[in-house]
């Protein structure tokens, strides 16, 4: 298993790049099943999530290509409903071809993605939309086996909490459903958007993007299309808390800084700075960092998925923070490995107390999940001696190459083949 080595206390400067977001990525894949043809995703980076998912797709039938950031997806022969255990076992966005699959074919089975090391993680949303929407759902062996003989049929579909996954399914099972959908409570994540965007291309009735409440007004058929896709918000934030916590002026280049609008103003109450120009975002980072209190919620408010970065700069700051996960209560792992690199934080019911300190030393710390992973590369970059980080195949999932970003801006990080 490979390891990241990281010489911590260098400087970061320049300009480093944005890919295109994974949270995205994943559905549009599993959308593009919706239509017999080509579409083509581009600005895809290259990540184990998306080579999953594309693994998933050629089972299902479709052929997909992937070269320079573009990704052709060819829905044309697809055939199968089945989307098999060792493959949702490895990636919880699997669950995302049960909507395509019932609205392409009617039937689908799929596997039933597991809890993972950010805590448990139900799909019961998806499958009561679906169930509202007059599929026949059992659960077999594991797998979660839905079929609707006259296909899916239009509902008032109300989520009790956000989910940005049962979202983006059962918007994708009501393109193709007989009669008028309304989704309640929808997620507003810009993923969420993207995909309304990319569903409209494809020739889907869509109405209350960017709201609570979307539309969706079924069509007989669809066709392929193309996108851009839009810029990682969570990478674009962790580089912007590397420059904020190695105190290094760095522009962050090719993102959207309205989806980083939480972030931001948390870090300004810390005490930094930013020029924003067009889609670039410069960091003019806080000499001394101010404690301050974040809690996790849907977007727009603070992303679950910044806070183990988030944590790492609180690690260093001049008084007590705390942390509060409302998304996931057990995300807090990256705590004790935290703690391994002279952090002082400790976890309580859901809400974690950082007390900072002076400074991180460097240690042998084990990434547990994929921000997780990211927030150990963060403490790496500032931490006084060596930092080892092992089982980073958790960061190749969702980060492209951030060793050699990181390296272009100045940081001193090795990854070493295991
Ligand atoms: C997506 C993101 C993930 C992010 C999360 C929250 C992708 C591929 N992943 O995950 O990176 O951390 O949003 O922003 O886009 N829940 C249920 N029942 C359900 C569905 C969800 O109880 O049927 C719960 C979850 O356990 C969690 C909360 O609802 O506590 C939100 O989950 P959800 O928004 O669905 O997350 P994902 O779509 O899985």
């Amino acid at each position: 298993m490979d390891s990241f080595i990281i010489e911590g206390g260098h400087p970061l400067k320049g300009e480093i790049k944005v890919s295109g977001a994974k949270n995205a990525v994943l559905p549009l894949m599993a959308a593009a099943l919706l239509a017999p043809g080509k579409s083509v995703l581009s600005n895809v980076p290259k990540l184990i999530d998306l080579k999953i998912m594309a693994h998933l797709l050629r089972v299902i039938g479709a052929r997909v290509d992937y070269e320079n950031e573009q990704m052709a997806i060819d829905a044309t022969t697809c055939t199968c409903y089945e989307a098999p255990y060792e493959l949702v076992s490895q990636m919880r966005a699997s669950i995302y071809v049960l909507g395509p699959l019932l609205g392409r074919f009617k039937k689908a089975i799929v596997s039933f993605p597991g809890g993972c090391a950010i805590g448990s993680r139900p799909v019961d949303l998806h499958l009561m939309g679906f169930e509202k929407m007059g599929a026949k759902i059992e659960i077999e062996h594991g797998d979660i086996i839905a079929e609707c003989k006259g296909g899916l049929k239009g509902a008032e579909i109300e989520f009790p909490f956000v989910s940005v996954g049962a979202t983006a399914n059962i918007l994708m099972g009501a393109v193709l459903a007989e009669g008028i959908t309304t989704i309640k409570n929808a997620a507003l994540e810009p993923e969420i958007s993207h995909l309304v965007d990319f569903l409209s291309l494809m020739g889907a009735k869509i109405e209350g993007k960017d709201t609570s409440t979307l539309t969706i007004e079924g069509v007989k058929e669809l066709k392929p299309a193309d996108i851009r896709v839009i810029a990682d918000r969570i990478e674009a934030g962790t580089f912007i808390i590397a420059a904020a916590i190695t105190k290094s002026p760095l522009k962050v280049v090719n993102c959207n800084p309205e989806h980083l609008k939480a972030l931001m103003i948390k870090l300004e109450q810390a005490g930094c700075h930013f020029r924003i120009e067009d889609n670039d975002i410069f960091v003019l980072p806080a000499e001394e960092i101010k404690p301050v209190d974040i809690v996790t919620e849907p977007f727009p408010s603070f992303p679950t998925d910044l806070q183990a970065q988030f944590m790492t700069y609180m690690a260093l700051a001049n008084g007590c923070s705390h942390i509060t996960e409302t998304i996931y209560p057990d995300r807090f792992l990256h705590a004790a490995e935290l703690n391994r690199l002279n952090a002082n934080i400790s976890v309580k019911n859901g809400t974690a107390t950082i007390n900072g300190v002076q400074c991180l030393s460097g240690a042998e710390v084990m990434a547990t999940d994929l921000r997780a992973s990211a927030a150990l590369v963060l403490a790496g970059l500032v931490a006084k001696g060596q930092t080892k980080i092992s089982r980073i195949y958790h960061i190749d999932r969702g980060y492209d190459k951030i060793e050699e970003k990181l390296s272009n801006v100045g940081a001193n990080i090795k990854r070493v083949l295991g």
